[in-house]
């Protein structure tokens, strides 16, 4: 065994900062900041392991799209290497495996990672999570002895393993049977961002799901309200049972009412079989109307009917049947100016928006665009078959400086699109997506955009003002930066800053 080079005192450090009372991503923070110190490396990450995959909670010296990015075990070998080796792994420089973080660890010329360990991190014998330490030196990690690394990875099991027995408890304290936690994927349906308005939604999700509420959704196009309803059903009590889903606009009005209740044999002309309609196949579950404002009024007298009363009858049948059904209902437009103008009646509106529910657009959330870039580009990567993709600081900049009006949807579109053309442009293995693939429509400069013609008329400016100033920073930064060809000290005597305070403030703003 090599000598002790851990400090002691460091360590200790570490796990007093774990007590502290910090929220649970700052103290996630903290530990991987004070060990990647510990250890001087280039990069660590501290990452929790769920259902095949492995979710960054808190990275330092990697890019920041890292934390958006969710790592299947399946197309990451050396992380699956990790999750099977239950003790220190250390890679040999020439490792045949890629690393997950080649290319991700910014502003240095070499791309590749040549010293990597992995601390497994288990709690009572179950794998819970992994931490890694990555640096471009070979053999920068040969001085610490396993068990110093076991020490490590003690503090750091427990930690997490504490968070998430928290966040177990809060979940049962807001009653949600065990089945909810365990339907659905996580990743495929996970709602990505950390911002303050999404911590706010996620808050409200969790609180509504149980209630047995029906829940209007509203919000821009692309926002994620789908994402929001499959959210609620998967905390409800119904989560075993279906989530039927039916999209008002795209059904023509004959065939609208047969949809949605059914009809029986000779109820129409081609209707030669009973037909159930979704909302018995919703019996005791979740019917989830997707745009709402686009049923006729009569179609709504009649869900209105279901909603009051339980009962409904299928077309063409005199005798009416009783379900139990959540409705989870979503529209992009306003619906109580519809209401005012005619288009949508009042009664439902009111039965439906008991609990209403508000999307916030993407640009009041710029501090997400980071996390939800690395979430998409690694999606993106998987698909096309591509090594190692990432965004440079200026493609990051690009991003947040753009409105979205198709909001994520949008940006996932781009994201892949520039992800196709990069591969196209370049045959190595590793990509970096640089601002020119990144092809947005040009928009008018000036204050904020106008929201899109059918939003919901919530007011623009609002939502987390941090966010936003940090948000606006950053196109300010990264505009003069631009302007100077990149000269620090010419772009900072501009902004009227010191020259070590613009590099401060430009890394803690993740430009760096
Ligand atoms: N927070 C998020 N994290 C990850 N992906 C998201 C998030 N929000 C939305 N998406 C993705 O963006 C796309 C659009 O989301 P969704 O379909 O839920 O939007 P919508 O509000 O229903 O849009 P529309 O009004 O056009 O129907 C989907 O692919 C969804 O998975
Ligand atoms: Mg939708």
């Amino acid at each position: 065994m090599t000598g002790m080079t851990l400090s002691v005192d460091l360590l200790a450090t570490i796990a007093l900062e774990l007590q502290n009372s910090l929220s649970q991503h700052d103290r996630f923070q903290r530990l991987v900041n004070s060990l990647r110190q510990l250890l001087r490396c280039d990069a660590s990450a501290l990452l929790r392991y769920e259902a095949s995959h492995f979710h960054p909670l808190a990275t330092s010296g990697l890019a920041s799209d890292v934390a958006g990015r969710r790592f299947k075990l399946a197309d990451h070998p050396r992380l699956e290497a990790i999750a099977r080796a239950g003790d220190v792994v250390r890679f040999p420089a020439d490792s045949e495996l890629p690393d997950p973080f080649d290319c991700l660890i910014p502003h240095h010329d070499k791309l590749k990672v040549h010293a990597c360990i992995g601390l497994p991190l288990f709690a009572q014998h179950e794998l819970i999570g992994a931490l890694t330490f990555d640096d471009l030196v070979p053999g920068k990690f040969d001085g610490f002895s396993d068990e110093e690394l076991r020490l490590i990875s003690a503090l750091a099991s427990a930690a997490l393993s504490n968070a998430l027995l928290l966040s177990r408890l809060e979940r049962q304290s807001l009653t949600l049977p065990e089945n909810a936690r365990q339907a659905a994927s996580p990743v495929t349906s996970e709602m990505i961002g950390r911002s303050a308005a999404m911590q706010q939604l996620k808050k409200e999700i969790a609180i509504v799901a149980g209630s047995g509420l029906n829940v209007l959704i509203t919000g821009e196009t692309g926002v994620g309200k789908e994402l929001v309803a499959q959210g609620i059903h998967r905390l409800s009590p119904q989560a075993n049972k279906a989530l039927v889903y039916l999209n008002c606009a795209a059904l023509p009005e004959n065939v609208a009412e047969s949809e949605l209740f059914g009809h029986v044999k000779g109820a129409f002309t081609g209707a030669i079989h009973h037909r159930v309609g979704k909302f018995e196949m919703a019996d005791n579950g979740t019917l989830f109307l997707d745009e709402i404002g686009e049923l006729s009024l009569s179609l709504q007298a009649k869900l209105l009917r279901v909603l009051q009363y339980g009962d409904l009858q299928r077309v063409g049948d005199d005798s009416s049947r009783r379900v139990n059904v959540r409705v989870l209902a979503a529209t992009n437009r306003c619906l109580k100016q519809a209401v005012e103008q005619g288009g949508f009646r009042a009664d439902l509106f009111h039965r439906l928006s008991v609990f209403p529910m508000h999307v916030p657009p993407l640009r009041q959330r710029v501090d997400d665009i980071v996390l939800l870039a690395g979430f998409f580009i690694e999606q993106a990567r998987v698909r096309l078959g591509i090594k190692q993709l990432a965004l440079n600081a200026d493609a990051i900049a690009k991003l947040e400086g753009y409105s979205w009006p198709g909001n994520i949807r949008e940006l996932e579109h781009t994201l892949y699109r520039a992800a196709v053309m990069v591969r196209a442009a370049y045959p190595q293995s590793a990509l970096f997506i640089t601002p020119s693939f990144i092809n947005l429509p040009e928009e008018p400069p000036g204050p904020p955009q106008a929201s899109a013609p059918r939003d919901a008329g919530h007011e623009e400016l609002q939502g987390d003002l941090q966010a936003a100033t940090r948000g606006f920073q950053r196109r300010v930064i990264s505009a003069t930066l631009a302007a100077h060809q990149g000269n620090w000290s010419a772009s900072a005597r501009t902004l009227g800053l010191d020259t070590a305070n613009l590099h401060r403030l430009a890394k803690r703003l993740g430009l760096k």
